[in-house]
Protein backbone atom coordinates (compact mmCIF):
# COMPACT_ATOMS: atom_id res chain seq x y z
CA UNK A 1 0.00 0.00 0.00
CA UNK A 2 0.98 3.92 -0.46
CA UNK A 3 0.70 5.43 2.91
CA UNK A 4 0.47 8.81 3.82
CA UNK A 5 1.52 9.75 7.13
CA UNK A 6 0.52 13.35 8.87
CA UNK A 7 2.04 14.07 12.01
CA UNK A 8 1.46 17.28 14.30
CA UNK A 9 -0.34 18.31 17.38
CA UNK A 10 -3.63 19.06 16.71
CA UNK A 11 -4.45 21.61 19.54
CA UNK A 12 -7.19 21.45 18.36
CA UNK A 13 -8.06 19.80 15.04
CA UNK A 14 -9.51 21.92 12.55
CA UNK A 15 -10.78 21.95 9.23
CA UNK A 16 -7.45 22.83 7.95
CA UNK A 17 -6.18 19.43 9.18
CA UNK A 18 -9.05 17.63 8.00
CA UNK A 19 -8.84 19.10 4.50
CA UNK A 20 -5.16 18.32 4.44
CA UNK A 21 -6.02 14.38 4.91
CA UNK A 22 -9.16 14.43 2.54
CA UNK A 23 -6.94 16.42 0.01
CA UNK A 24 -3.89 14.09 0.25
CA UNK A 25 -6.24 10.96 0.12
CA UNK A 26 -7.97 12.28 -3.15
CA UNK A 27 -4.59 13.40 -4.73
CA UNK A 28 -4.13 9.54 -6.10
CA UNK A 29 -0.92 9.32 -4.40
CA UNK A 30 -2.09 7.72 -1.78
CA UNK A 31 -4.40 4.60 -0.17
CA UNK A 32 -4.59 6.12 3.43
CA UNK A 33 -3.73 8.54 6.12
CA UNK A 34 -1.91 7.16 8.97
CA UNK A 35 -2.28 10.38 11.57
CA UNK A 36 -0.09 10.82 14.49
CA UNK A 37 -0.33 13.06 16.85
CA UNK A 38 2.14 14.31 18.76
CA UNK A 39 3.46 13.30 22.27
CA UNK A 40 6.70 15.13 23.12
CA UNK A 41 7.39 17.07 19.75
CA UNK A 42 10.49 18.46 19.39
CA UNK A 43 9.26 22.63 18.87
CA UNK A 44 6.92 22.35 21.62
CA UNK A 45 8.27 20.18 24.47
CA UNK A 46 5.28 20.62 27.34
CA UNK A 47 4.29 24.15 25.76
CA UNK A 48 1.17 22.50 23.91
CA UNK A 49 -2.26 23.62 25.52
CA UNK A 50 -3.18 20.02 26.46
CA UNK A 51 -1.67 17.10 27.57
CA UNK A 52 -1.11 14.01 24.55
CA UNK A 53 -4.05 12.13 25.26
CA UNK A 54 -6.77 14.65 24.77
CA UNK A 55 -5.60 15.28 21.74
CA UNK A 56 -4.54 11.98 20.55
CA UNK A 57 -8.65 10.82 21.30
CA UNK A 58 -9.95 13.94 20.11
CA UNK A 59 -8.74 13.39 17.04
CA UNK A 60 -9.58 9.75 17.29
CA UNK A 61 -12.98 10.71 17.50
CA UNK A 62 -13.01 13.61 14.67
CA UNK A 63 -11.90 10.76 12.47
CA UNK A 64 -14.68 8.35 13.72
CA UNK A 65 -17.43 11.17 13.70
CA UNK A 66 -16.34 12.50 10.12
CA UNK A 67 -16.99 8.93 8.72
CA UNK A 68 -13.32 9.52 6.90
CA UNK A 69 -12.56 6.39 5.10
CA UNK A 70 -9.05 5.03 5.32
CA UNK A 71 -7.73 7.15 7.78
CA UNK A 72 -6.36 5.69 11.11
CA UNK A 73 -4.83 7.68 13.88
CA UNK A 74 -1.71 6.12 15.25
CA UNK A 75 -0.42 6.16 19.18
CA UNK A 76 3.33 5.31 18.54
CA UNK A 77 4.58 8.63 19.81
CA UNK A 78 3.45 6.84 23.33
CA UNK A 79 6.41 4.22 23.05
CA UNK A 80 9.06 6.50 21.90
CA UNK A 81 11.09 7.66 24.84
CA UNK A 82 12.15 11.34 25.10
CA UNK A 83 11.59 13.21 22.23
CA UNK A 84 9.51 12.12 19.35
CA UNK A 85 12.06 13.37 16.21
CA UNK A 86 9.93 12.55 13.14
CA UNK A 87 13.30 10.07 11.97
CA UNK A 88 12.75 8.04 15.44
CA UNK A 89 9.15 7.91 14.94
CA UNK A 90 9.46 7.08 11.28
CA UNK A 91 12.08 3.97 11.63
CA UNK A 92 9.23 2.32 14.62
CA UNK A 93 6.01 3.17 12.67
CA UNK A 94 7.67 1.64 8.85
CA UNK A 95 8.89 -1.26 10.34
CA UNK A 96 6.90 -4.63 9.51
CA UNK A 97 6.22 -5.11 12.71
CA UNK A 98 4.43 -2.48 13.88
CA UNK A 99 2.71 -1.67 10.42
CA UNK A 100 1.47 -4.76 9.71
CA UNK A 101 -0.49 -5.09 13.33
CA UNK A 102 -1.69 -1.63 13.20
CA UNK A 103 -3.30 -1.82 9.56
CA UNK A 104 -4.57 -5.31 10.87
CA UNK A 105 -5.90 -3.81 14.32
CA UNK A 106 -7.35 -0.96 11.88
CA UNK A 107 -9.14 -3.56 9.83
CA UNK A 108 -6.82 -3.54 7.15
CA UNK A 109 -7.20 -6.65 5.30
CA UNK A 110 -4.32 -8.70 6.45
CA UNK A 111 -3.01 -9.80 2.42
CA UNK A 112 -3.19 -5.99 2.30
CA UNK A 113 -1.41 -5.15 5.33
CA UNK A 114 1.39 -7.70 4.66
CA UNK A 115 2.29 -6.50 1.09
CA UNK A 116 5.36 -4.24 0.54
CA UNK A 117 4.50 -0.61 1.35
CA UNK A 118 5.37 3.25 0.74
CA UNK A 119 5.03 5.92 2.99
CA UNK A 120 5.05 9.47 2.41
CA UNK A 121 5.46 12.16 4.89
CA UNK A 122 2.28 14.35 4.35
CA UNK A 123 3.18 17.85 4.92
CA UNK A 124 2.36 21.84 4.21
CA UNK A 125 4.05 23.70 1.54
CA UNK A 126 5.69 26.02 3.74
CA UNK A 127 7.25 23.47 6.34
CA UNK A 128 9.03 21.77 3.30
CA UNK A 129 10.58 25.11 3.04
CA UNK A 130 12.54 24.39 6.59
CA UNK A 131 12.80 20.54 5.78
CA UNK A 132 16.62 20.44 5.75
CA UNK A 133 17.32 22.11 8.98
CA UNK A 134 15.16 19.11 10.94
CA UNK A 135 16.36 16.67 13.38
CA UNK A 136 18.25 14.17 10.52
CA UNK A 137 16.63 14.89 7.65
CA UNK A 138 18.23 12.53 5.57
CA UNK A 139 17.45 9.67 7.73
CA UNK A 140 13.92 10.91 7.40
CA UNK A 141 14.25 10.55 3.29
CA UNK A 142 15.08 6.56 4.03
CA UNK A 143 11.61 6.36 5.07
CA UNK A 144 9.42 8.60 3.22
CA UNK A 145 8.53 10.44 0.18
CA UNK A 146 8.11 13.86 1.13
CA UNK A 147 4.26 14.58 0.09
CA UNK A 148 3.71 18.16 -0.10
CA UNK A 149 0.34 19.90 -0.02
CA UNK A 150 0.11 23.65 -1.98
CA UNK A 151 -2.98 25.72 -1.79
CA UNK A 152 -4.20 27.39 -4.87
CA UNK A 153 -2.30 30.84 -4.81
CA UNK A 154 0.07 29.53 -2.77
CA UNK A 155 3.20 32.25 -2.99
CA UNK A 156 6.16 29.65 -1.64
CA UNK A 157 7.76 28.33 -4.54
CA UNK A 158 7.08 24.90 -3.71
CA UNK A 159 9.17 23.74 -6.90
CA UNK A 160 12.46 25.58 -5.97
CA UNK A 161 12.24 23.94 -2.05
CA UNK A 162 11.40 20.45 -3.51
CA UNK A 163 14.32 20.60 -5.91
CA UNK A 164 16.78 21.90 -2.72
CA UNK A 165 15.67 18.88 -0.84
CA UNK A 166 16.27 16.41 -4.15
CA UNK A 167 19.62 18.32 -4.55
CA UNK A 168 20.90 17.99 -1.31
CA UNK A 169 19.72 15.16 0.76
CA UNK A 170 18.90 12.90 -2.34
CA UNK A 171 15.00 12.20 -1.45
CA UNK A 172 11.55 12.10 -2.99
CA UNK A 173 9.28 15.11 -3.24
CA UNK A 174 5.47 14.76 -4.58
CA UNK A 175 3.43 17.51 -4.62
CA UNK A 176 -0.37 17.72 -4.21
CA UNK A 177 -2.83 20.03 -4.35
CA UNK A 178 -4.50 21.04 -0.99
CA UNK A 179 -8.39 22.14 -1.45
CA UNK A 180 -8.95 23.79 1.97
CA UNK A 181 -8.93 26.69 4.19
CA UNK A 182 -5.98 28.38 5.97
CA UNK A 183 -6.51 28.31 9.83
CA UNK A 184 -3.98 27.91 13.02
CA UNK A 185 -4.77 25.89 16.42
CA UNK A 186 -3.23 28.65 18.40
CA UNK A 187 -5.27 31.27 16.44
CA UNK A 188 -8.60 29.27 17.47
CA UNK A 189 -7.51 28.81 21.02
CA UNK A 190 -6.69 32.51 21.39
CA UNK A 191 -9.99 34.14 19.77
CA UNK A 192 -12.03 31.34 21.52
CA UNK A 193 -13.46 30.91 18.05
CA UNK A 194 -13.68 27.29 17.45
CA UNK A 195 -16.07 27.48 14.20
CA UNK A 196 -12.89 26.10 12.14
CA UNK A 197 -12.94 23.11 14.33
CA UNK A 198 -14.90 20.09 13.13
CA UNK A 199 -18.20 19.04 14.94
CA UNK A 200 -16.98 16.10 16.71
CA UNK A 201 -14.23 17.86 17.97
CA UNK A 202 -16.22 20.79 19.67
CA UNK A 203 -18.36 18.14 21.28
CA UNK A 204 -15.28 16.39 22.85
CA UNK A 205 -13.78 19.90 23.68
CA UNK A 206 -17.39 20.90 25.59
CA UNK A 207 -17.22 17.48 27.00
CA UNK A 208 -14.16 17.61 28.74
CA UNK A 209 -14.51 21.33 29.23
CA UNK A 210 -10.96 22.49 27.59
CA UNK A 211 -9.39 25.19 26.59
CA UNK A 212 -10.98 26.83 29.23
CA UNK A 213 -9.25 28.89 31.84
CA UNK A 214 -9.14 25.48 34.29
CA UNK A 215 -6.97 24.35 31.83
CA UNK A 216 -4.46 27.37 31.13
CA UNK A 217 -2.97 25.95 34.45
CA UNK A 218 -2.00 29.31 35.01
CA UNK A 219 -0.17 29.53 38.94
CA UNK A 220 1.11 25.84 38.51
CA UNK A 221 4.97 25.72 38.40
CA UNK A 222 6.91 24.76 35.13
CA UNK A 223 8.28 21.30 36.61
CA UNK A 224 4.53 20.63 37.86
CA UNK A 225 2.94 21.20 34.48
CA UNK A 226 5.64 18.78 32.88
CA UNK A 227 4.75 16.00 35.40
CA UNK A 228 1.14 16.22 35.20
CA UNK A 229 1.69 15.72 30.75
CA UNK A 230 4.58 12.86 31.82
CA UNK A 231 2.02 11.40 34.12
CA UNK A 232 -0.87 11.35 31.28
CA UNK A 233 1.43 9.71 28.63
CA UNK A 234 2.53 7.37 31.63
CA UNK A 235 -0.93 6.44 32.26
CA UNK A 236 -1.81 6.15 28.96
CA UNK A 237 -0.69 2.49 28.85
CA UNK A 238 -2.88 1.78 32.03
CA UNK A 239 -6.13 3.22 31.22
CA UNK A 240 -8.47 3.32 28.68
CA UNK A 241 -9.38 6.06 26.85
CA UNK A 242 -12.47 7.19 29.12
CA UNK A 243 -10.86 6.81 32.20
CA UNK A 244 -7.95 8.19 31.92
CA UNK A 245 -9.53 11.30 30.45
CA UNK A 246 -11.94 11.37 33.86
CA UNK A 247 -8.93 11.15 36.20
CA UNK A 248 -6.71 13.64 33.98
CA UNK A 249 -10.02 15.79 34.17
CA UNK A 250 -10.17 15.50 37.83
CA UNK A 251 -6.55 16.86 38.24
CA UNK A 252 -7.64 19.93 36.25
CA UNK A 253 -10.87 20.66 38.60
CA UNK A 254 -8.80 19.59 42.19
CA UNK A 255 -6.52 22.31 40.71
CA UNK A 256 -9.32 24.73 40.14
CA UNK A 257 -10.90 23.78 43.55
CA UNK A 258 -7.41 24.38 45.32
CA UNK A 259 -7.42 28.06 43.64
CA UNK A 260 -10.77 28.46 44.90
CA UNK A 261 -10.06 26.90 48.57
CA UNK A 262 -6.68 27.97 49.22
CA UNK A 263 -4.60 24.92 48.52
CA UNK A 264 -1.60 24.06 47.21
CA UNK A 265 -2.63 24.00 43.47
CA UNK A 266 0.61 22.05 42.34
CA UNK A 267 -0.20 19.22 44.58
CA UNK A 268 -4.20 19.20 43.83
CA UNK A 269 -3.17 18.99 40.11
CA UNK A 270 -1.38 15.88 40.48
CA UNK A 271 -3.06 13.89 43.14
CA UNK A 272 -6.08 14.73 41.23
CA UNK A 273 -4.53 13.13 37.96
CA UNK A 274 -3.48 9.80 39.39
CA UNK A 275 -6.52 9.05 41.91
CA UNK A 276 -7.48 6.63 39.52
CA UNK A 277 -4.29 5.48 38.00
CA UNK A 278 -4.50 1.86 39.46
CA UNK A 279 -8.22 1.08 38.63
CA UNK A 280 -7.37 -0.94 35.42
CA UNK A 281 -4.78 -3.29 36.99
CA UNK A 282 -5.71 -7.45 37.47
CA UNK A 283 -7.18 -7.34 41.00
CA UNK A 284 -4.46 -9.74 42.65
CA UNK A 285 -1.81 -6.79 41.79
CA UNK A 286 -4.23 -4.33 43.02
CA UNK A 287 -4.36 -6.50 45.91
CA UNK A 288 -1.00 -6.53 46.50
CA UNK A 289 -0.04 -2.55 46.02
CA UNK A 290 -3.01 -1.88 48.34
CA UNK A 291 -1.68 -3.66 51.00
CA UNK A 292 1.69 -1.72 50.97
CA UNK A 293 -0.08 1.21 51.63
CA UNK A 294 -2.91 0.82 54.19
CA UNK A 295 -2.83 -3.24 55.12
CA UNK A 296 -5.93 -4.53 55.53
CA UNK A 297 -7.69 -1.22 55.52
CA UNK A 298 -9.49 -1.84 52.31
CA UNK A 299 -10.50 -5.39 51.13
CA UNK A 300 -13.71 -4.31 48.75
CA UNK A 301 -12.82 -4.88 45.07
CA UNK A 302 -14.22 -1.95 44.27
CA UNK A 303 -12.15 0.24 46.35
CA UNK A 304 -8.67 -1.24 46.63
CA UNK A 305 -7.86 0.58 43.25
CA UNK A 306 -7.78 3.96 45.77
CA UNK A 307 -4.67 2.67 48.23
CA UNK A 308 -3.38 0.94 45.03
CA UNK A 309 -3.15 4.20 43.30
CA UNK A 310 -1.16 5.63 46.43
CA UNK A 311 1.24 2.77 45.79
CA UNK A 312 1.70 2.91 42.29
CA UNK A 313 2.32 6.46 42.19
CA UNK A 314 4.78 6.12 45.06
CA UNK A 315 6.63 2.80 43.75
CA UNK A 316 6.23 4.28 39.74
CA UNK A 317 6.76 7.61 39.70
CA UNK A 318 8.61 7.56 43.14
CA UNK A 319 5.98 10.19 44.65
CA UNK A 320 6.69 10.30 48.45
CA UNK A 321 4.23 13.61 49.47
CA UNK A 322 2.24 11.68 51.70
CA UNK A 323 -0.11 14.72 51.08
CA UNK A 324 -0.91 13.36 47.63
CA UNK A 325 -0.52 9.35 48.66
CA UNK A 326 -3.45 9.97 51.06
CA UNK A 327 -5.82 11.95 48.88
CA UNK A 328 -5.31 9.04 46.14
CA UNK A 329 -5.66 6.50 49.09
CA UNK A 330 -9.10 7.97 50.34
CA UNK A 331 -10.79 9.47 47.13
CA UNK A 332 -13.38 6.97 47.02
CA UNK A 333 -14.59 6.40 51.15
CA UNK A 334 -13.57 9.64 52.49
CA UNK A 335 -12.48 9.02 55.73
CA UNK A 336 -12.94 11.13 59.39
CA UNK A 337 -10.67 14.06 59.78
CA UNK A 338 -9.89 14.74 56.58
CA UNK A 339 -7.66 17.90 55.35
CA UNK A 340 -8.58 20.33 52.26
CA UNK A 341 -6.17 18.50 49.72
CA UNK A 342 -8.69 15.05 50.48
CA UNK A 343 -11.62 16.53 50.65
CA UNK A 344 -10.79 18.59 46.84
CA UNK A 345 -9.75 15.15 45.30
CA UNK A 346 -12.78 13.27 47.09
CA UNK A 347 -15.14 16.22 45.24
CA UNK A 348 -13.43 16.28 42.39
CA UNK A 349 -13.88 13.26 41.45
CA UNK A 350 -17.51 13.10 41.69
CA UNK A 351 -18.29 16.15 39.62
CA UNK A 352 -15.69 16.48 36.91
CA UNK A 353 -17.26 17.61 33.54
CA UNK A 354 -17.14 14.56 32.20
CA UNK A 355 -19.62 12.70 34.40
CA UNK A 356 -23.06 12.67 33.89
CA UNK A 357 -24.41 9.94 36.11
CA UNK A 358 -27.07 12.78 37.97
CA UNK A 359 -27.76 16.09 37.08
CA UNK A 360 -24.34 17.34 38.49
CA UNK A 361 -25.51 21.20 37.95
CA UNK A 362 -26.52 22.16 42.02
CA UNK A 363 -23.33 20.33 43.46
CA UNK A 364 -20.87 22.10 40.53
CA UNK A 365 -22.70 25.12 42.00
CA UNK A 366 -21.90 24.68 45.41
CA UNK A 367 -18.18 23.55 44.37
CA UNK A 368 -18.13 27.34 43.62
CA UNK A 369 -18.58 28.45 47.09
CA UNK A 370 -19.23 26.41 49.54
CA UNK A 371 -16.86 22.90 49.89
CA UNK A 372 -18.40 21.82 53.13
CA UNK A 373 -21.70 21.88 51.57
CA UNK A 374 -20.79 20.49 47.99
CA UNK A 375 -18.88 17.18 49.97
CA UNK A 376 -22.41 16.77 51.80
CA UNK A 377 -24.51 17.03 48.67
CA UNK A 378 -22.11 14.57 47.11
CA UNK A 379 -21.71 12.35 50.18
CA UNK A 380 -25.83 12.26 50.36
CA UNK A 381 -26.31 11.59 46.45
CA UNK A 382 -23.38 8.64 47.44
CA UNK A 383 -25.66 7.12 50.59
CA UNK A 384 -28.75 7.14 48.51
CA UNK A 385 -27.06 4.95 45.48
CA UNK A 386 -25.87 2.76 48.59
CA UNK A 387 -29.00 2.22 50.11
CA UNK A 388 -30.84 2.11 46.68
CA UNK A 389 -28.62 -0.87 45.72
CA UNK A 390 -28.93 -2.43 49.64
CA UNK A 391 -24.75 -1.54 50.25
CA UNK A 392 -23.56 -0.96 52.85
CA UNK A 393 -21.70 2.18 53.28
CA UNK A 394 -18.13 1.87 54.57
CA UNK A 395 -17.35 2.91 58.09
CA UNK A 396 -14.88 5.85 57.04
CA UNK A 397 -17.35 7.84 54.61
CA UNK A 398 -19.99 7.27 57.81
CA UNK A 399 -16.94 9.16 59.68
CA UNK A 400 -16.75 11.69 56.93
CA UNK A 401 -20.43 12.06 56.33
CA UNK A 402 -20.48 12.55 60.91
CA UNK A 403 -17.58 15.40 59.93
CA UNK A 404 -20.15 17.21 57.39
CA UNK A 405 -22.75 16.92 60.46
CA UNK A 406 -25.31 14.58 58.67
FE1 LIG B 1 -11.74 5.95 41.79
FE1 LIG C 1 -12.40 8.58 39.61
Amino acid sequence: MRIGIYGGSFDPVHNGHIAMINSALKSGFIDCVIVVPSVRNSFKLYSNKLPPPYRFYMMKETVDGLGIKNCYVSDIEYSVEGVSYTAVVLEKLTSDAYIRNFLISNDVKRKKAEEHHEFFWIMGSDTLGTFETWYKPGEILNYVTLFAAVRPGDDTDVEKAAASVRKNLGGNVEIFRLKGIECSSSAITESGDFSEVPEPAVEFIRRHALYTENTKLSGISDDTRKQFFEIAVWMYQYLGGKRLLHTLNVGYLSAHLADVFGCDKDKALIAGALHDCAKELPLDEQFELAKRYSGDLFTEKKLLHSPAGASFAREQLGIEDKEILDAICYHTTGRGNMNLLEKIVYLADKIEPARNYTDLTPIRAAAEKNLESAMRMTAAAVRDKFVSQGRDIHPMTVLMMKDLNM
